[in-house]
């Protein structure tokens, strides 16, 4: 998969990709992230890419010939499975739209900053709004990152153990069950006997259990979704 990002602050994007499982899928070619700076394509000696809005109000809008120039340029190479645009206001990231979006070749992520883009950039260009909940961060690079992290994970061949995304939380709607490892015991606290005790189908029944009572008591509207 190969996923282009706009920005206006492309340093922000410089290391998210370069550590653990997203700097596997990167090294074994199977994610590919590059970031363009949209002051770039900014207008004359100062390379403008923001201004007033119309009608007043306070912020800066993101000008519509930049992006424009910038996104025009990426499709000349290429065909995008998705425009997105990164905005408060877009649908709510969750595992099911992380388990689409996995599946697709060529995303181009739009991040907005200052009061947000022309919104003739969004009639004309972005196929998809995303947010990554609701409550408003400085700009759309930090959200970005994280959907390309939900996604690259995703990826099929980027975690070593093929099933292990599917035993993350909110696979099948539920809550992951709580996990140990050594020792067994610490100041009197013990693994629960039925991880040790080599059972399978059991310690599977186990941990169906715990997953559905820990939804239960965190998360029952995702029961009620599913
Ligand atoms: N940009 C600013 N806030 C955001 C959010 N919550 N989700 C996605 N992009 C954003």
């Amino acid at each position: 998969m190969r996923i282009d990002i706009i920005s206006v602050q492309p340093n922000l994007l410089a290391s998210p990709f370069q550590h653990s499982i997203l700097k596997r899928a990167v090294d074994k070619g199977l994610l590919e992230v590059n970031v363009h700076d949209l002051r770039s394509y900014g207008i004359g000696k100062h390379k403008q890419v923001d201004d007033y809005q119309y009608g007043g109000g306070a912020g800066m809008v993101m000008m519509l010939e930049p992006v424009v120039s910038c996104i025009e340029d990426l499709q000349k190479d290429r065909q995008y499975d998705e425009v997105i645009y990164m905005t408060p206001d877009g649908k709510t990231l969750d595992q099911s739209l992380a388990n689409q979006l996995s599946l697709k070749e060529n995303l181009l992520i739009l991040c907005g900053h200052y009061k947000g883009i022309d919104e003739r950039i969004r009639q004309h260009f972005i196929t998809m709004e995303i947010s990554v909940g609701d409550y408003v961060l400085s700009g759309g690079e930090l959200a970005a990152a994280i959907v390309v992290d939900a996604i690259g994970r995703l990826i099929p061949g980027v975690l070593g153990d093929e099933t292990s995304a599917l035993t993350d939380s909110f696979q099948d709607n539920l809550l992951a069950p709580p996990v140990y490892t050594r020792p067994a015991e610490y100041r009197g606290w013990k693994v629960p006997d039925i991880l040790l005790s080599g059972n399978f189908p059991k310690i599977e029944e186990w941990r169906y259990e715990q997953a559905l009572k820990r939804t239960e008591d965190r998360r029952p509207d995702l029961l009620e979704d599913g």
